[in-house]
């Protein structure tokens, strides 16, 4: 039994903010914006299309390169901290659209590294139960626009809307797993530095919260970003050590996209040049558990990870949670 990556798909809503169009909304400038961050514009979603659209019009993309209906789908993961409700999952409104009828579906939700801990799950769930799970559809997709401060420039110049997908098939043959090798983590302990304070159980939604304006994303960013470039550098060595291959067989680094300076940090730490690392951030800004898999995708169809390549995946996010993955495509 092989396990390998059918297919992949993204998508982004047709609205773009730019940071000239941020310079109107709040104290910023494109120059601060781009050198701080790499970040250009970002894709802002209509406010009556749901995280699940986003994850709809994704999964197609990764579907029909597949091969395959939304009727063959066994297992749908929606990796978001954007849901469309607390309940259903947003897994369960895209099953229903996708027509996936014999899937079991559930969200899972572990900030900006949703897309390796649910890379890591349907894995290992296909693994498991071989017969029952030939193919599992993973979703990134975010609708951060909806818990983003417009008023606050330390963190709305950042975010953006989208999804990716990744369609895992289990082919039957004997070739090589596309999961080479993982090394996932959490710290709850550090869980204060980057949240969204209400609209849990703890502090439910109330006209207080609203105008403490605890519905949206709360960051600490200078701490987040230390911690971020270690927790990725450590994890991405495991990852290599685990699977055997040294920095120079990698042939693509795809990071979770928070911030360039981030990025830049990471990859000579992990002994891999910059030009083979894909960057994107500077046309969605930070996409949460969406980015990986936004970049994968235009990794794919642009001609950058081919057939046999070695691709290593690292994120890291609120919780926090950050981890790496060795993909062989
Ligand atoms: O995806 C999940 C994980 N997230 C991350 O990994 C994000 C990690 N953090 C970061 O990427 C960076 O910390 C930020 C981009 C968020 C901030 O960059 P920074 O270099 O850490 O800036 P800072 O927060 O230390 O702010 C430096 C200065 C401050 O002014 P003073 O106090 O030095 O006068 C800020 O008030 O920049 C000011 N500033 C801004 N100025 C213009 C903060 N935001 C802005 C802004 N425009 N949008």
């Amino acid at each position: 039994m092989s396990i390998r990556i059918a297919g992949t798909g993204s998508y982004v809503p047709d609205r773009i903010l730019t940071n000239a169009d941020l310079e109107k909304m709040v104290e910023t400038s494109d120059e601060w914006i781009r050198t701080r961050t790499g970040i250009e514009e970002r894709h802002i979603a209509a406010p009556d299309q749901p995280t699940s659209d986003l994850a709809y019009r994704a999964s197609l993309k990764a579907l029909e390169m597949a091969g395959i209906t939304g009727e063959q789908i066994d297992a749908i993961v929606v990796a978001t901290i954007t849901p469309d409700y607390v309940f259903p999952s947003t897994g369960c409104v895209l099953q229903d659209r996708l027509g996936a009828k014999g899937a079991f579906c559930f969200d899972l939700e572990a900030a900006c590294s949703g897309l390796l801990y649910s890379l890591e799950v349907a894995y290992s769930l296909m693994k498991t139960h071989p017969q029952r799970y030939k193919h599992v559809l993973v979703i990134g997709a975010e609708k951060l626009s909806c818990i983003t401060d417009w008023t606050n420039r330390n963190t709305c110049v950042l975010f953006g809307d989208g999804a990716g997908a990744v369609l895992l098939e289990n082919d039957g043959s004997d070739g090589p797993d596309c999961v080479v090798a993982s090394d996932l983590h959490t710290d709850g302990g550090y869980g204060e530095i980057l949240k969204m304070p209400a609209g849990g159980s703890l502090a439910p939604a109330s006209k207080e919260t609203v105008e403490a304006h605890e519905h949206f994303i709360h960051m600490e960013g200078k701490e987040v970003f230390k911690l971020a470039v270690n927790a990725m550098v450590n994890a991405g060595k495991t990852v290599l050590e685990e699977a055997g291959i040294t920095p120079e067989e990698v042939n693509l680094v795809v990071p979770h996209q928070a911030n360039s300076r981030i990025i830049y940090a990471v990859a000579p730490r992990l002994g891999v040049p910059d030009e083979r690392v894909f960057i994107n951030i500077n046309h969605y800004g930070n996409t949460s558990a969406a980015s990986i898999g936004l970049c994968l995708d235009e990794a794919v169809r642009s001609g950058r990870i081919k057939k046999g390549d070695n691709v290593l995946l690292t994120a890291f996010g609120g919780g926090l949670t950050w981890g790496a993955m060795l993909l062989k495509f």
